[in-house]
């Protein structure tokens, strides 16, 4: 079988983070969730009050963007990846709604963008990678051998959210989750920079009424269709 590089993209709350780590999992692959980062910049962003209400202190982000170092450090216990962001283990505190509704903003800069895309692709270089996000398949790795675009409906997306939110014993609204993810979709799609969009030659997706096993065997055939070539 040969190394690969497989770009996992699609709208938020789909799975695409589960499926993308159960493959990587399954395979021996290395794991990146580029959401994550996304994520760790915004939630610096808050710890370190560069934002007023919606907007952001671009000129200090600018100039503190390469001094943010997020990395990923594999959970014993569960094998799964958590974020760090400067050393410090991020992981739980990036899931809140206070980051989710803050996130879009920070993915819409395009120094940020720029600054975490050739990390992105530092960690790629040896292939041998699932990665997920937004722009993968498009901007970070565009050669990959593996592109999968998901979808499922905003309904469907924001039930999942608010399953996983109350599991966690956190406060759930599910109005206000379905908006949230209706409003990350607009924001994902309309950016300039990177807008989410399905690469041409990626294979399209839709889970809505796919249990986790079968989404997981139909991906692993996608793979080995593609590896064994
Ligand atoms: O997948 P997620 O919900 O954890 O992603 C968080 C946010 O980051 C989401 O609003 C879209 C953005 N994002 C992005 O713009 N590009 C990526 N490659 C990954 C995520």
């Amino acid at each position: 079988m040969k190394k690969i590089t497989i770009a996992i993209d699609g709208f938020s709350s789909c799975g695409k983070s589960t499926m993308a780590k159960d493959l990587a999992h399954e395979i021996g692959y290395i794991y990146i969730d580029s959401g994550a980062m996304y994520r760790a910049v915004t939630l610096y962003c808050i710890e370190n009050g560069l934002f007023e209400g919606k907007s952001i202190d671009l000129e200090v982000l600018g100039r503190r963007i390469n001094d943010i170092n997020i990395s990923f450090e594999l959970d014993a216990e569960t094998g799964r990846p958590r974020t760090r962001l400067n050393g410090k283990d991020v992981e739980d505190r990036i899931r809140t709604m206070e980051v989710s509704s803050r996130v879009s903003i920070i993915a819409a800069i395009g120094f940020v963008r720029e600054a975490l895309v050739a990390q992105q692709q530092a960690m790629g270089k040896e292939k041998g990678i699932v990665m997920d996000g937004r722009d993968i398949g498009t901007t970070v790795f565009p050669d990959a051998e593996l592109k999968i675009f998901v979808t499922a409906s905003a309904e469907i997306r924001a039930e999942r959210r608010y399953k996983e939110l109350q599991e966690k014993g956190e406060k759930a609204d599910f109005a206000e989750i379905l908006a949230n993810v209706k409003e990350r979709d607009r924001i994902d799609q309309t950016r300039t920079v990177s807008p989410l969009r399905q690469a041409e030659d990626a294979i399209l997706l839709d889970n809505s009424n796919l249990s986790l096993s079968e989404q997981k065997a139909w991906l692993l055939e996608q793979y080995h269709k593609i590896a064994a070539l």
